[in-house]
């Protein structure tokens, strides 16, 4: 039986920023930006979204009703999540409408939780192949203004639909994971920005890819030529180059040149939406998919996960006879056609936003937000959340 990518689906809030216009406002030259980092625009958080709403409007656009009553297992993974207890994913279940016969939990090891997530399902899927699984992989990237970290954020999930005889792209057997106790990047629950040792973190990156890299060679007995492209976890664009010239010398010169030239095509919507942590990885994937128009059936894809911390996995997937069919092209062309610019101090005040934390009431515009599932107040420390579809409070 084969498991797989059945549906894929992504939101990035409606807000972003023009890298070069944030490169001028912090002195710097716009290159380091757009060719060092590789960014061209950065997406920005209203008040009125959060990784739970993020995730819900993600999942909205791909899922039907004979979804949403075959789905009997919800992971969310998530390093932003908005609660210390409660999964994320059962303010999504409800918002959505799932079945109600269904688990929900919330997965976290830093931007690998969804990758975890995957392979959960994987194994839910093989034992009870009339499910399907919702892997939702939400973020708002948070280092704070002013910090080496900021060119280098951004908000956004992705939902993915795991089921048997998956319609996108199959699993494969092997997989190779790797971890090792390091502080590259961390965020004490008492802080809602992240710490980071950027070029330790840029470092530990490589080597983690380099050794599942080798590892999953030895296990699957499988080289560079096997593979029509790589995605890789990309905080941003430039990470995944840096990590996969350094394997390329084990091809050929028309290996190196494909490998190269799909690696381009899967970093478009990260280069125009920014680090969605545990949503990178597919977001990649995504972009590779739905950008590349002469990508074949049955080619082999690698992907090459890692959170921070550090978990690194590499595993790969097929894909499936006219997957293109199956792909939303022009709902994801939309959303980001009818994004909105916004200044680099529109940005500031937005990103000095919060939320009460000492129980008060409050109600957000969300009028404003064309979001279809939005954050719409507070109340008695609680969060309330409107789906404008279903009129859900
Ligand atoms: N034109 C072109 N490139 C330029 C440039 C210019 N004018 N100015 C600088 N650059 C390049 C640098 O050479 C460097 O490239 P390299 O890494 O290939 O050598 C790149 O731009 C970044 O410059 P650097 O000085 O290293 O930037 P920085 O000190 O501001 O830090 C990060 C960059 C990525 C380390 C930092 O933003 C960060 O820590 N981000 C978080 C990363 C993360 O999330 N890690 C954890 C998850 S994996």
């Amino acid at each position: 039986m084969k498991i797989g990518i059945d549906k894929i689906g992504f939101y990035a809030p409606h807000l972003y920023v023009d890298m070069n216009k944030l490169a001028e406002a912090r002195n710097v030259e716009p290159e380091k930006f757009t060719i060092g980092i590789g960014q061209e625009k950065m997406a920005i958080a209203p008040i009125t979204q959060d990784p739970v709403t993020l995730a819900a409007n993600a999942a909205l656009g791909i899922l039907d009703d004979e979804d949403k009553a075959s789905i009997d297992f919800v992971i969310f993974g998530t390093e932003s999540g908005i609660d210390n207890s409660k999964s994320a994913g059962v303010y999504v279940h409800r918002l959505l409408g799932l079945n109600p016969y269904a688990r929900n939990i919330e997965l976290k090891q830093a931007c690998y939780g969804a990758t975890a997530a995957i392979q959960m399902a994987k194994g839910h899927v093989a034992l009870n192949p009339d499910s399907k699984v919702l892997v939702l992989a939400s973020d708002i990237a948070r280092y704070g203004l002013h910090t080496s970290g900021e060119s280098t954020q951004g908000a956004g999930a992705v939902a993915l639909l795991i089921s048997a005889e998956p319609k996108i792209m199959a699993l494969e057997e092997h997989s190779a994971y790797l971890t090792d106790d390091i502080m590259d990047f961390w965020r004490p629950i008492y802080s809602d920005k992240a710490f980071v040792d950027g070029k330790f973190s840029n470092e530990q990156y490589i080597v983690f890819f380099q050794k599942v890299w080798e590892a999953y060679k030895a296990k699957a007995g499988l080289g560079l030529a096997d593979f029509e492209a790589i995605c890789f976890h990309l905080p941003y664009t430039k990470m995944g180059l840096k990590a996969l010239r350094t394997i390329l010398d084990q091809g050929s010169e028309e290996d190196q040149e494909r490998l190269l030239a799909n690696y381009k095509v899967s970093t478009i919507y990260n280069r125009n939406v920014g680090n969605i942590y545990t949503g990178s990885l597919y977001l990649s994937l995504l972009s590779l998919l739905e950008q590349k128009e002469d990508l074949k059936d049955g080619s082999r894809i690698g992907l090459f996960s890692y959170g921070s911390g550090a978990v690194g996995e590499f595993f790969t997937g097929i894909l499936q006879p006219d997957y293109r069919n199956y792909l939303n092209i022009a709902h994801h062309s939309n959303l980001f056609e009818s994004r909105k610019e916004i200044t680099v101090s529109e940005y500031e005040r937005i990103f000095e936003e919060t939320l009460p934390v000492d129980g008060s009431t409050v109600e957000l515009g969300i009028a404003n937000d064309p979001a279809a599932i939005c954050l719409s107040g507070m109340q008695d420390n609680m969060r309330l959340y409107v789906n404008k579809l279903h009129k859900t409070m």
